[in-house]
């Protein structure tokens, strides 16, 4: 089972999203980027499973590639070509909703599954961007809304992933309220129930 999170554009929730799948799927974390996720905290990595790798020539079992880029490196796009499930994050900016539908349409047709995560946005704009998408794709698409939250934050902070800060429990009800963590969770049961289908 291999999870591949791409978006042509940055800063739309790939690092986020994928880092915290990684954690909560007991999964490895690849990334063709340096960032929070490959950081040491008190000399011990952020997490043990997370590795740097500049190439992405390996497909790995149980792992999500964090791809920070793809245009240049055909073997990128063979990695997520031979994924389970593509993940395409995008927040309401209009690069990354254009950069979403790119990399559903660029590598959709070779993914059995596609899941698109729409972040940092109220319902209703969800709604629209989730349209929008459709609209400018013809492969089946899963939808997730993660609404705006400082949860996001503590992530990249502490190096938790959503499951692990939910059980901590030192968020307020506003936070767990605005459904964060129930919208992730079905994220998570998706690629969970994709893996079982898989094992069959
Ligand atoms: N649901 C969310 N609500 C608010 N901010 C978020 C959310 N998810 C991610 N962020 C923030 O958005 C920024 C960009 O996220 P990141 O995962 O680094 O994007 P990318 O890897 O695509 O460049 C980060 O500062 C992150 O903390
Ligand atoms: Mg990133």
């Amino acid at each position: 089972m291999t999870v591949a999170v791409a978006n042509r554009k940055g800063g739309v929730g790939k690092s986020t999203t994928s880092y915290s799948l990684a954690v909560d799927l007991g999964y490895g974390y690849i990334s063709n980027q340096k960032n929070f996720a490959l950081e040491k905290k008190q000399g011990k990595p952020i997490y043990e499973f997370a590795r740097y790798d500049e190439e992405m020539e390996d497909i790995y079992e149980r792992c999500v590639y964090d791809f920070a880029g793809w245009e240049n490196n055909p073997k990128v796009l063979h990695i997520a070509k031979e994924s389970d499930i593509l993940i395409v994050p995008t927040t309401d900016d209009i690069d990354g909703i254009k950069g979403a539908i790119s990399a559903i349409n660029e590598l959709g047709q070779h993914c059995k599954n596609i899941a698109v995560v729409i972040i940092n946005v109220p319902r209703d704009e969800f709604n629209e961007i989730k349209k929008s998408i459709e609209k400018n794709s013809k492969f089946e698409l899963h939808f997730t809304h993660i609404p705006n939250t400082k949860i996001a934050r503590y992530i990249k902070k502490d190096g938790k992933s959503y499951m692990q800060l939910k059980k901590e429990k030192r968020f307020t009800n506003w936070w767990t309220d605005s459904g964060v963590f129930r919208e992730y969770e079905t994220l998570l049961k998706k690629i969970n129930s994709i893996q079982e289908e898989k094992g069959k």
